[in-house]
């Protein structure tokens, strides 16, 4: 670790969690739903003075404008697939508090869809229930359960796996996560997903943050080709692949045939 991330490191451990968004990475992990949500939210809050300016630190960062931008790539994926097909099933296999999918749904007349959306966590869950509930997105049903179980009834036209193959650091996971959502699409369905391309402070966040079952925080960058082609293989089709300015995080849409 470098000297300054090695600083960092100590000062974010020792008075960054005055911070708020420092403070939820370490109660509900770096890697959670929940940290995401306020990262999106982007709007800085802690305790005194102090707190605040660290939490406007943190969410000015390179690494979390990068998340912020995907989030707004996704969005304009889910509303163009929303606007070329009309009547659709969406599958979020890791929604988290999902703001991406309702943010999308409420530019676009919902009735004709019907959404699933699955996490392994509660509270995650909870929370997308209030936002459905509030945006007056009826069609939605909730269901906790991991994005490497099958579901065999209810084909979908769009699947979404976004913020989670950045954690996953077997590739062998990626690939069977993949290959449960090709089973899962209707022929011609689209599937959306996200992957690390880039990251400036790497190993500062390793050693210092937890993810969401209070491991060490593990990424892995990949470069959009080698997922690109672990799609293919499954016999899906890139149809395009978004990334941020820096290049940080990538958005891929790909096609069942
Ligand atoms: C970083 S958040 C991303 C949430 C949301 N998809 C987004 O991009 O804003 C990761 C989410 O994946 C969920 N998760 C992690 N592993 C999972 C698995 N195997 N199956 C389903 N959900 C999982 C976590 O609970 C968490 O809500």
């Amino acid at each position: 670790m470098k000297l300054i991330d090695f600083i960092q490191s100590v000062l974010i451990k020792k008075i960054g969690r005055t911070s708020t968004a420092i403070d939820l990475s370490f109660k509900y992990g770096f890697t959670s739903g929940v940290l995401m949500d306020y990262v999106y939210q982007n709007r800085s809050s802690g305790k005194y003075f102090i707190g605040k300016l660290i939490d406007r630190i943190f969410l000015n960062n390179i690494g979390w404008q990068a998340v912020r931008e995907r989030k707004s790539n996704l969005m304009q994926c889910i509303m163009q697939i929303i606007d070329n097909k009309g009547r659709l099933n969406i599958f979020d296999m890791a929604c988290g508090p999902g703001s991406y999918l309702i943010d999308a749904l409420s530019q676009r007349n919902s009735n004709k869809i019907k959404v699933i959306c699955q996490d392994l966590n509660d509270d995650s869950l909870k929370t997308i229930k209030t936002r459905l509930d509030k945006a007056s997105i009826y069609n939605a049903k909730l269901v906790k359960g991991s994005l490497f179980d099958k579901i065999d009834s209810n084909k979908s036209d769009l699947v979404i796996v976004a913020g989670v193959y950045e954690w996953m650091i077997n590739d062998d996971d990626v690939k069977r996560s993949m290959a449960v959502v090709e089973s899962q699409l209707e022929p011609g369905g689209d599937f959306l997903f996200t992957h690390l391309s880039g990251h400036k402070q790497l190993s500062m966040v390793e050693n210092t943050f937890i993810d969401f079952n209070q491991d060490p925080v593990r990424m892995k960058i990949r470069d959009n080709r080698s997922i690109a082609m672990w799609a293919e293989e499954l016999n899906l089709i890139i149809y395009k692949q978004i990334q941020d300015e820096n290049g940080l995080h990538t958005v891929t849409w790909c096609k069942k045939k």
